[in-house]
């Protein structure tokens, strides 16, 4: 697969769920617990024969991604502190060594490979137990020691779990928090790691945390479109400081806000990763789970606005250097289809400025209904009569309108014009 067709297929799955689960869900206060307490590595250790996950929790997770209407999944193979979720030659701080002596990581292939979700693996580069990566020059042995370890685990997660379709570095920035990217790519000899990577998986999708940028952009916890890259929006559900577990974790995010997101990372062509916290027994907790199958009985019945959409020039659908924006939502598109995605209803008329393209046929998704419309080629305007006065789909309803070619906005060549009528 070219470039092209490999990113063709990413926006096609457009919605992941992302999987933070480690030794830090047995705390409860996050992923970064470890290093924000500075708890030394051999205490800190002592957590995984209590790392007891309950036995089918892969399945749960995969069984919610599904619900929720993701078509892949990417899980923290390891994260920060160290610990592996699957067997390794490179270390023995694993899950298959300690406490439930399982690998978790092949549950998780398995359980979404029979579901037919694409496998993603998050792997940190970084591991807060080798103090060769805080000090290498103090340390030169441990930073080697890291590396060997990366190498070596990398190359098992390319071989050991079949076709693997996504590798997210994490962790790669300089401890000192150097803001030099080929610097950080130097340090993990990211060239020869990526390299090696795609020789065992050749139609892989790597993201560009190692330093090198590779194909994809993955921004945390807001929705971008990419600069020179696809882009992958990752969020949290709950309060954004935290990915893993987190008790006592406020400001729920609404089942509207996310659908938000994911239409707003369509409209901009790339991809939204909406993260899940597993509690210590690797259950999804209620919060999450209800959220996400909301979003997934949301996406049922609007797939086609989302799933493969295409950018749309109409105003509304965020165009780089344009201000413009329709406060009611924004469009997709996909070829001569337009998507228009109302966050906020307006009552029973609709009306859309700009459009330049001649418009066919108006339909609401949510009740598969097709209303009056009158469009005037002169000045863009595209008014739809008799909607229904609330709203069809009170977390967001789309109306789908099909025009004659791939919808065009209509050029302003004079800005002052609609004024006078
Ligand atoms: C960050 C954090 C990490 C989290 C990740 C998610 O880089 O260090 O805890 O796993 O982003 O993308």
């Amino acid at each position: 697969m070219n470039y092209e067709e490999k990113m063709l297929l990413f926006n096609q799955n457009r919605f992941g769920i992302y999987v933070h689960f480690g030794l830090y869900s047995l705390l409860g206060r996050g992923e970064w617990t470890m290093y924000s307490e500075r708890i030394p590595a051999k205490e800190y250790a002592k957590l995984a024969d209590s790392f007891n996950p309950k036995p089918g929790c892969a399945e749960e997770w995969v069984e919610t991604a599904v619900a929720a209407g993701a078509k892949y999944m990417v899980l923290t193979t390891r994260h920060h502190e160290g610990f592996s979720l699957f067997d390794s030659k490179y270390s023995d701080f694993t899950s298959v060594k300690y406490g439930c002596k399982r690998d978790i990581v092949r549950e998780y292939v398995d359980a979404a490979r029979k579901a037919g979700l694409r496998i993603g693996f998050y792997y940190s580069l970084l591991d807060w137990r080798f103090p060769g990566y805080f000090e290498p020059e103090k340390y030169p042995e441990s930073k080697e020691a890291l590396l060997k370890q990366i190498f070596g685990q990398v190359r098992e997660l390319m071989t050991n779990y079949g076709k693997i379709d996504i590798l997210e570095y994490d962790g790669g920035w300089d401890a000192k928090l150097r803001l030099d990217r080929p610097q950080w790519a130097e340090f993990w000899h990211a060239a020869e790691l990526n390299a090696m990577v795609r020789e065992l998986q050749p139609d892989i999708i790597i993201n560009d945390r190692s330093g090198k940028d590779e194909d994809i952009e993955t921004p945390e916890q807001v929705v971008k479109s990419g600069v020179q890259r696809m882009t992958e929006s990752c969020m949290c559900i709950g309060d954004s400081c935290t990915w893993g577990y987190v008790r006592f974790n406020p400001n729920w995010k609404t089942p509207e806000q996310l659908i938000q997101h994911l239409v707003q990372a369509a409209q901009l062509g790339g991809n939204y990763l909406l993260n899940i916290g597993p509690c210590p027994d690797g259950s999804i907790r209620n919060e999450e789970l209800e959220r996400l199958q909301i979003v997934g009985g949301w996406l049922k019945e609007n797939a086609e606005a989302i799933y493969g959409s295409q950018r749309c020039e109409l105003i509304g659908a965020s165009q780089p250097g344009l201000v413009d924006l329709n406060l009611q939502g924004p469009w997709t598109r996909k070829d001569n289809i337009g998507y228009w995605c109302i966050f906020r209803w307006g009552g029973s008329q609709a009306t859309a400025v700009l459009v330049g393209t001649p418009v066919k046929k108006v339909t609401l998704l949510a009740n598969g209904r097709d209303y009056p419309f009158d469009w005037d080629a002169k000045t863009g305007k595209l008014k739809i009569y008799d909607l229904p006065i609330l709203p069809p789909d009170p977390l967001c309803s789309v109306i789908k309108v099909e025009f004659s070619d791939v919808p065009r906005r209509m050029e302003e060549t004079d800005l002052a014009d609609w004024i006078n009528g």
